[in-house]
């Protein structure tokens, strides 16, 4: 199984975007990009232009988060950004079949996101047209909240439904993720992890991320 680490920006300095990116780039496999609209969430953070803005300064996919009353409304935008994947929070969608089509068509890896307290039917019709499924550890709206460990039994579930499937989805869990909890997710079936805090809150944001890259490639038990 493949595994990832995908650092998230939203609590690095954001003043010095591509140098933060540049510090942690070695040891990640994505770039997790939050964008929030102020609506779906009370946080407001970056948007398309930021994205194309990051897009000449690394190789990396870039894993965007759409934290956004309406996610479909952002997709040209992100396809023309340069964005590799997005993220749509189920809650926000009339029909996430229609999104995630919408997002294929633009280019993008498309996925669902599910809040803490959303249940996983709301995304299991879908796994047959979708490239991965977001669960949020925390709520959504800021970095550095504690890990819920009341979504590991979502996990296990999503891993299995993933694994009867019978097609690559990756299964992303995003919120608390630090050096205790992430060997919990990896046991429940999460093969990607994002990582804010622990990383850029560190005094050395290149050592946690190259710590994070072993403690995912050495199976953490
Ligand atoms: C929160 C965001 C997260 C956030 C994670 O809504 O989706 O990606 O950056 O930060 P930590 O790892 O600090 O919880
Ligand atoms: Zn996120």
């Amino acid at each position: 199984m493949i595994r990832r680490l995908a650092p998230s920006v939203l609590n690095a300095d954001l003043a010095q975007l591509a140098d933060q990116v540049r510090l942690v780039e070695e040891a990640a496999d994505w770039i997790h990009l939050d964008l929030m609209d102020g609506h779906f969430v009370p946080n407001l953070t970056l948007g398309p232009p930021v994205v194309a803005a990051l897009r000449p300064h690394t190789s990396r996919y870039l894993d965007c988060h759409l934290m956004v009353d309406d996610p479909e409304a952002l997709l040209p935008a992100l396809a023309e950004a340069g964005a590799s994947g997005v993220s749509m929070h189920v809650e926000a969608l009339d029909d996430p079949a229609r999104a995630l089509a919408a997002a294929a068509e633009h280019g993008l890896d498309a996925g669902l996101a599910v809040k803490p307290g959303t249940p996983l039917d709301t995304v299991l019709p879908y796994l047959d047209s979708l490239d991965l499924v977001l669960a949020m550890t925390v709520e959504p709206g800021f970095g550095g909240q504690a890990f819920d460990d009341q979504v590991l039994p979502k996990i296990t579930a999503a891993s299995r439904a993933i694994a009867g499937a019978g097609r690559p989805v990756a299964l992303q869990v995003d919120g608390g993720v630090n050096a205790a909890t992430l060997p919990r997710c990896l046991r429940a079936g999460a093969d990607v992890f994002v990582v804010g805090s622990a990383i850029f809150g560190a005094d050395d944001p290149a050592a946690a991320a190259k710590a994070f890259r072993e403690l995912i490639d050495g199976g953490a038990g």
